[in-house]
């Protein structure tokens, strides 16, 4: 029979990935606000060093995906419904690589050159390939900033399937994702 519930693994990875982007995501705009001061700055390398926990974490987790099968959904959903889910959880993944992966570029070709230390310990090295360009840095600016809003507009149609799925289709979808609870299987 195929399994019920997501991994132990799986659930984690989804909840600590999940916390951290909606951190990010209000971090990102509140530090935008803020004005010019030694604190922006320490914010600003703290937006960067958890953008790059959440890159680490998330390539992790798509290995994971790759070689663990996710539970059936319902057999009550509609085809369309089941292409739906797909499409938006592939689209998760885009976002969770992508997202992050803008920010360390835009570091990367930004003048002057600040360097990266994760929790100003571990050094990051820049992006390959890329050269440090105005033209280059407002690019990546702009790519950051899409990204984060249309990953922040998918997570609200996303919320809104999941609480579909529990309080009016009654199904597990949302059981089975939870921590310490028993999938009701
Ligand atoms: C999933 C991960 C991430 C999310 C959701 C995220 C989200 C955001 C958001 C919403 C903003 C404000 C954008 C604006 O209003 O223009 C922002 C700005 C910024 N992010 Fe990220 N970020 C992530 C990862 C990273 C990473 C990994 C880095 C660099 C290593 C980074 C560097 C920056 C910088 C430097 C800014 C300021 C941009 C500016 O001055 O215009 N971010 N981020
Ligand atoms: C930015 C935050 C979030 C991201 C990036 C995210 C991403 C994902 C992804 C990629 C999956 C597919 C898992 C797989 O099959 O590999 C998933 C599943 C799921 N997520 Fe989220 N999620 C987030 C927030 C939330 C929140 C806040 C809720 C709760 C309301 C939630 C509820 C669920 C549920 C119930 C599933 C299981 C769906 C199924 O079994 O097909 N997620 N999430």
């Amino acid at each position: 029979m195929e399994q019920q519930h997501y991994t132990r693994i799986a659930i984690w990875l989804h909840w600590v990935i999940a916390l951290l982007i909606i951190g990010q995501i209000i971090g990102g705009k509140v530090m935008m606000a803020m004005a010019n001061s030694p604190t922006k700055f320490e914010i600003f390398q703290l937006h960067k060093s958890f953008g790059l926990i959440i890159l680490i974490l998330s390539i992790v987790r798509l290995l994971w995906r790759l070689t663990h099968k996710a539970p059936a959904l319902p057999a009550t959903m509609k085809p369309i419904e089941r292409l739906g889910a797909k499409l938006s959880h592939i689209g998760f993944y885009v976002f969770m690589i992508a997202a992050p992966m803008s920010g360390w570029m835009m570091t990367s070709v930004s003048t002057p050159k600040i360097g990266t230390k994760i929790f100003k310990t571990i050094p990051w090295p820049d992006f390959p390939f890329l050269t440090r360009s105005e033209a280059a840095e407002v690019f990546f600016k702009d790519t950051h900033n899409i990204l984060a809003i249309m990953m922040s507009l998918l997570l609200l149609l996303h919320v809104g399937a999941a609480l579909k799925h529990h309080f009016v289709n009654h199904d597990n979808v949302l059981s089975r994702m939870l921590p310490f609870i028993n999938p009701k299987g």
